[in-house]
């Protein structure tokens, strides 16, 4: 274990376990840095033949670490950025992916999951992307692919008023595959993912690159990120970033 993260090469199966339920597996730079190089070693190494994203605790993942945010917001910048080589990697890879997904998914929690090829949600599990909230836009390509999935009036609430998605909407609305009981919820998913592991790995590679192929994402990704970066250094998100620090709602109405 490394970094709140642990990785584990179970049958086929590389398992990336999300480990620091105390901040809600708020994801930092070095939980990042480790998933990228699970998908990294996911694209190199053959005996890995499935991905899966699960995490301890009660939340999925509460997104990114907003001290981690409110810090690059007074300039500490780190390059490309650990969250960008991540979202790159995860919308590269060629090796099939699952989430196991119980609770709150926020932010990247649930954008990471439109790159996802299965995902199992436990009956709590609620997705919410509030990105306008802290000032932002949304990353991941998700202004692209989640109007795509649920239409674009939907997808707009969800990034500008943060309306929570439920786990039987995102069901019915196609992003996950089924809505389990929160006991049940890593053995469907480990399930899954095993019998993705025993399929015909060049078949799979081949389906998965048909489905997912698409350049327009890498190209959205990237505007999206240059936007994102922008707006990190706007007196608006300082402003987000402080009021959740300090816990109370944000007033936008100085700017
Ligand atoms: N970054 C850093 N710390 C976070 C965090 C985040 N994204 N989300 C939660 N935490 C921390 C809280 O500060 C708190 O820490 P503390 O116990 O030291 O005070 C701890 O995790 C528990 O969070 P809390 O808010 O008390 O839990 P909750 O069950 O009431 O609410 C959430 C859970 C996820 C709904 C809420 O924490 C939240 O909205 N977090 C911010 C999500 C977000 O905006 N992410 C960025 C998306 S781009």
């Amino acid at each position: 274990m490394s970094g709140n993260l642990t990785t584990e090469l179970h049958e086929g199966v590389l398992i990336l376990t999300l480990c620091r339920p105390e901040k809600k597996n708020a994801l930092t730079r070095a939980m990042y840095d480790g998933l990228s190089a699970g998908l990294e070693r996911a694209r190199e190494d053959n005996l890995v033949r499935a991905v899966l994203f699960q995490s301890e605790g009660d939340s999925f993942t509460a997104g990114n670490d907003l001290a981690d945010f409110q810090s690059q917001s007074s300039g500490n910048s780190d390059g490309e950025g650990a969250p960008a080589r991540f979202l790159r990697n995860l919308a590269t890879t060629d090796k099939p992916v699952v989430a196991a997904v119980q609770g709150n998914a926020v932010g990247v929690g649930t954008t990471m999951l439109l790159h996802c090829d299965m995902v199992y949600l436990s009956e709590d599990a609620r997705l919410i992307t509030p990105f306008v909230n802290l000032a932002l836009v949304p990353e991941a390509a998700s202004s692209l692919l989640l109007p795509a999935r649920i239409g674009h009036a939907r997808a707009f609430a969800m990034f500008a008023l943060a309306e929570p998605m439920t786990a039987a909407d995102a069901l019915a609305s196609g992003l996950a595959n089924a809505v389990v009981q929160r006991d049940e919820l890593r053995s469907r998913a480990l399930g899954a993912a095993r019998t993705l592991a025993g399929k015909a790995a060049g078949s799979l590679r081949a389906t998965k690159r048909l489905m997912r192929g698409d350049r327009s994402i890498l190209v959205r990704m990237e505007e999206e990120g240059a936007i994102f970066k922008e707006r990190l250094q706007t007196a608006e998100a300082r402003e987000a970033f402080a009021a959740f620090a300090e816990r109370r709602q944000p007033d936008f109405s100085r700017f």
